[in-house]
């Protein structure tokens, strides 16, 4: 029997937490007492997916309106403002979307962002373009890949996608990142009961034994349009008893504090897997992280529904001063901790949606 079923445990608090010395006028903290430490950026709103937790396709239809050329931050603008996060402490960058693979010439941009000092960068994204292109993101230095994969059976994932994308396609990538020097990879599933929970112990024995390591993800209600209910959540614990039972596992530490997913290693060897909790056991006293849109607004919970808009202050001249300034009075006053607040009201309230602000 696993000795400690995901009960929020691994999930420490910020005391000791080594905060940057160098943010501006002092230490860049929230409300809550966290810093700022990882800046999520999403390079579109586009996907080639139409996954009906996330862009169910009768809202993302061919009538949705996705966000113009001329509104979506362009590299330098992205720079930029990574430079002004990372004076404020963020050291890990990670590119997401809707699908980052789609914006074109994205390796220019991870090269400008690993040329700030002591940057990590890395990539959330749904696989299918990795065949091709892992070469050259590993080229121009992007540290690392997780690839969003929620089922093995080939009928159950191409419903879950709805466009019809074979799950071959998905581990071809998987296999070309690794090929590339991307890897090990991590691999998200977001688990909605009665879709896909009858799949997850074939993805468990799957990656088991590679160096991967697979992350279950608590169905969230995010944005508006994903038609969430409580029901369709399987809570982590229940499926860290169902593996426990199959493949004994334990504990393992955090890697870094603040790391969403509780991890677990097989007891027998065989590798590690994890499980992001965020409706059972929210993770918010610990959540470092701010997301900035494609938009160029930024948003200090996935939850949020309105961000602070970067775009205005870069397009009409205002200093690196001005500019940085208007991040540290927007972090400075977060007090966001949504998933704590969660209740059956809170679900329907206005939310940023998960495409456009990445995950
Ligand atoms: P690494 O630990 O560096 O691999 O990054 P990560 O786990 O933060 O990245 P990833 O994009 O793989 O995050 C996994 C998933 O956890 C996201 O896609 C979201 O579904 C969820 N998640 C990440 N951050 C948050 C958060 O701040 N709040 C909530 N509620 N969920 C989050
Ligand atoms: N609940 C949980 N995870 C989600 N993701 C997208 N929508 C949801 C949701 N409603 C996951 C994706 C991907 C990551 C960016 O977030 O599958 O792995
Ligand atoms: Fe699916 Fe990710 Fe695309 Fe959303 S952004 S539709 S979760 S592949
Ligand atoms: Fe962070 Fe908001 Fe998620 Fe809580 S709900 S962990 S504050 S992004």
């Amino acid at each position: 029997m696993m000795a400690d079923l995901p009960d929020g445990s691994g999930h420490p608090d910020l005391d000791g937490v080594d905060v940057p010395a160098e943010a501006g006028d002092g230490v860049l903290i929230d409300r809550l007492g966290r810093p700022l430490r990882d800046l999520r950026i999403s390079v579109t709103d586009r996907c080639n997916f139409r996954c009906r937790y996330c862009m169910p396709r009768e809202v993302f239809g061919p009538d949705f309106a996705f966000l113009p050329r001329t509104e979506i931050l362009a590299f330098e603008e992205i720079e930029r403002l990574a430079r002004l996060f990372a004076v404020r402490g963020v050291r890990k960058f990670r590119l997401t979307g809707g699908e980052p693979t789609l914006r074109a010439d994205l390796p220019v941009l991870i090269r400008m962002l690993k040329a700030i000092p002591g940057s990590e960068v890395a990539m959330t994204t749904n696989g299918t373009l990795l065949k091709s292109q892992a070469p050259a993101l590993a080229a121009a230095g992007l540290d690392r890949v997780t690839v969003s994969l929620d089922s093995l059976d080939d009928a159950t994932f191409r419903a879950m996608n709805d466009m019809d994308f074979p799950v071959a396609l998905v581990l071809e990538g998987i296999e070309a990142a690794t090929a590339a020097g991307l890897g090990p990879v991590k691999i998200n599933a977001v688990v909605r009961r009665g879709v896909n929970d009858h799949t997850t112990l074939e993805l468990a024995r799957h990656f088991r034994g590679t160096p991967h390591t697979l992350r279950f993800i608590e169905f969230m209600d995010v944005g508006n349009s994903n038609g969430w209910k409580m029901d369709e959540v399987l809570p982590a614990a229940d499926l860290a008893r169902a593996i426990d039972a199959e493949w004994p596992l334990e504990p393992v530490d955090p890697a870094y504090l603040g790391e969403v997913a509780q991890r677990y290693r097989y007891r027998d060897g065989a590798g590690e897997v994890g499980f992001i909790t965020s409706v059972t056991q929210p993770f918010c006293g610990t959540c470092t992280r701010a997301r900035l849109s494609a938009e160029g607004s930024v948003y200090t919970c996935l939850f949020a529904s309105d961000g602070v808009d970067l775009r205005g202050a870069l397009r009409r001249g205002d200093t690196d001063g001005a500019i940085g300034a208007l991040i540290d009075a927007t972090w400075r006053a977060r007090e966001d901790r949504y998933s704590e607040l969660r209740t059956a009201g809170t679900a329907g309230l206005k939310k940023v949606e998960m495409s456009y602000i990445g995950g």
